[in-house]
């Protein structure tokens, strides 16, 4: 026993087959009838492949889907709160019978799907239930109005892993970071979720954190986030001079999430929270408008919808953070939890403001930004013109 804490479900559930096997299917694989994957789903593939989304075995079913959508479950009580699905059009679903070959965007057969139903579902209903607005401004509320009118679910068997992988040397998948965490003897460990370059304030709550447990998994995502939002190799760049700056080498393992974002909030969290579960974290930080876009969710409901959950059978345990800043007069990052002192005292700046300093080639304050992550992120600005 490596002391670590069990996959959601109990045993990481890996979709994939390898050597003669996955040779044989890869062969079946040729003669069935294809469906390319768009983004969204090849990451979800990989996800199911590598057994991040433990204990599901595909794309949802319809029970599956409906418990998750209307209930935040799966049908056997585990908490799970974004669907995991597969669409096609209306005319494509009638060639989607028995097996199916997914494949990636150029053709290439990654996996086989068991089609056990194909089911409609109402799009308007889950935008509301998962993403809290049906407004199509929200970007995944966009991406879900763009999808096929049908829904096909059953279990995948994955034979080759997608060749377009950015980052593999940290594309960990959980077994590896489960072995890499017993190997560094870590039992506690804190997952940190993020799809932002880090900057103080992250730094702020994952070292907190690390104060009151045994290790750090800095696990950015990597999957598709909104035009708007740093690239994803521009924010490994920044994890990295931070982590060779300021971080003690044996505390923090950097691997990559595949997943796509969602911004649905408080539901991300809870997401975010099980995926990190199975990646062996025992603790998981959620901060202030954890997953959020725009005005859609309060501050703090990203935290308060853990108490909708039996916390056993999550498993995982979130720790909580305020709205967390440099604060001038105490000479130090705090929150309004530890800091007695105004908003003048305060060094904080909005998104717009910190692209408009980068825009203008002028590191944002040091107590806002570390000067060595301000200058990769000016250096990029720089390159985009
Ligand atoms: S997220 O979409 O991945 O949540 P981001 O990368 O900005 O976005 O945030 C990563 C984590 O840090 C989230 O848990 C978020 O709530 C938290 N966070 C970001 N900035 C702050 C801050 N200033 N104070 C407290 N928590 C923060």
């Amino acid at each position: 026993m490596d002391g670590l804490i069990a996959p959601h479900g109990g045993t990481l559930n890996a979709r994939e087959l390898t050597g003669e096997s996955a040779a044989a299917l890869d062969e079946r694989a040729q003669s069935l009838p294809t469906l390319a994957l768009n983004s969204r789903e090849l990451a979800d593939l990989e996800l199911l492949a590598n057994g991040g989304f433990s204990p599901l075995d595909g794309f949802m079913t319809q029970a599956q889907y409906t418990g998750v959508v209307d209930r935040m479950h799966l049908p056997g009580g585990l908490p799970w709160t974004i669907p995991v699905t597969l669409s096609v059009s209306r005319d494509d679903a009638n060639r989607m019978k028995g097996e199916v070959a997914l494949t990636d965007a150029d053709g290439t057969a990654l996996a086989v799907i068991t089609v056990a139903e194909q089911f409609e579902y109402d799009k308007q209903h889950e935008a509301e239930r998962v993403y809290r607005t049906t407004e199509e401004k929200h970007p995944g509320v966009a991406a879900l109005y763009q999808q096929g009118d049908v829904l096909i679910g059953g279990p995948v068997q994955v034979f080759r892993r997608r060749g377009d992988a950015t980052f593999p040397e940290y594309r960990l998948d959980p077994a590896q970071t489960r072995a890499a965490f017993s190997e560094r003897g870590w039992r506690r460990v804190v997952g940190f979720q993020t799809r932002n370059p880090v900057h103080r304030a992250h730094e702020y709550l994952q070292k907190c954190a690390l104060e009151t447990v045994d290790g750090l998994l800095l696990h950015p995502l990597v999957g598709d986030t909104k035009a708007d939002d740093i690239p994803a190799d521009v924010r490994m760049e920044c994890y990295k001079v931070l982590l060779d700056n300021y971080y003690p080498k044996d505390r923090v393992l950097l691997s990559v999430m595949p997943a796509a974002m969602r911004y649905a909030g408080p539901r991300e969290a809870i997401f975010h929270a099980i995926m990190r579960k199975n990646y062996g974290c025992s603790h998981f930080i959620v901060g202030r408008d954890h997953a959020g876009v725009g005005n859609y969710y309060g501050t703090y409901d990203a935290q308060l919808i853990f108490g909708e959950f039996d916390a056993q059978r999550l498993g995982i345990t979130p720790l909580f953070f305020e709205h967390s800043f440099f604060c001038r007069t105490c000479g130090s990052m705090a929150s309004s939890k530890t800091c007695p002192h105004g908003a003048d005292d305060h060094v904080t700046l909005s998104g717009t403001q910190v692209r408009q300093f980068l825009a203008d080639g002028i590191e944002p304050p040091a107590e806002f930004s570390r000067p060595e992550v301000a200058r990769v992120l000016i250096a990029a600005e720089r390159a985009k013109v």
